[in-house]
């Protein structure tokens, strides 16, 4: 499997995150219209978070190991990324983008062996879509253990792990700020050894069950580290930014390279 491009739509830019359940419906419509205009059948994979929709349900529901053990809270956070991910779909849709969704929760999974939490998927349902011609889409999810519960599976991973299958040329990470912040000033391109500092400084700075900046950061240096080439950080709610990069263009953001 080989792609251009690996998109994740963060929860902030798609979801009114301190609204529970309300999507961003501007942001979203426009990025359907931008794939409309721009997407020209380039090989692009698309991933969303879960902003006030899987993010609300799971923190009823997860444990202070990550777990989620009620089957009812499990339920219940997969249908909060479904209803989100219905309106993903009813508006690329509408613009006449082939939008089709993949429950990583059917196509993921972790194997759990004492401490060891060892995540196995089959990524051929993404792989056929591609090759089908749709845009497949996958959103951050609950996905089962062989230990009888849940655990959250973020987008960000997610992303990583299909830009490392693909080969892509760039993992970019929409979110609703400009890039990486530092001291009033977004950082335009960083490389990997920043990036361990920046790491170590935001550890701890987040309050969401997938772990925000930070835990983004780390999946970045993790995407790097096993040979991925090149990471963005960028404001997907910003007019215009994603169709630029689904024209190959550069966008304003921070920039982080292997080297
Ligand atoms: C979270 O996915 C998914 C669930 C809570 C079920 P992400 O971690 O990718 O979501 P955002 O982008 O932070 O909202």
């Amino acid at each position: 499997m080989r792609t251009d491009l690996v998109i994740k739509l963060g929860g902030s830019a798609i979801t009114q995150k301190d609204t529970p359940y309300t999507p961003n419906s501007v942001v979203i419509k426009r990025i359907a219209q931008e794939f409309s205009s721009s997407w020209g059948g380039r090989r692009v994979l698309l991933v969303h978070g879960g902003g006030s929709f899987g993010h609300r349900a799971a923190i009823k529901y997860i444990d202070g190991s990550g777990k989620l053990c009620s089957p009812i809270g499990i339920a219940e956070t997969r249908h909060a990324m479904h209803r989100l991910t219905s309106l993903l779909a009813e508006s690329f849709l509408e613009k006449g983008v082939p939008f089709f969704a993949i429950d990583p929760s059917a196509c993921f999974f972790y194997e759990e062996e004492g401490a060891k939490q060892n995540l196995q998927y089959d990524l051929q349902p993404v792989e056929l879509a591609l090759s089908a011609g749709l845009l497949p889409s996958l959103g951050g999810d609950v996905v089962l253990s062989s230990r009888r519960h849940g655990r959250i599976l973020s987008g960000d991973t997610i992303a990583r792990i299909l830009a490392l299958e693909s080969s892509a040329e760039l993992l970019a990470f929409g979110t609703d700020v400009d890039g990486y912040i530092e001291g009033g000033k977004t950082l335009g391109k960083i490389g990997r050894g920043a990036l361990r500092e920046m790491i170590a400084a935001t550890k701890g700075k987040s309050n969401d069950v997938t772990g925000g900046m930070p835990g983004k950061l780390s999946e970045i240096g993790e995407y790097l580290s096993s040979g991925g080439r090149r990471a963005l950080i960028f404001n997907a709610t910003r007019p215009g930014t994603v169709q630029r990069l689904l024209r190959g263009e550069e966008v304003e953001g921070t920039y982080i390279d292997i080297d």
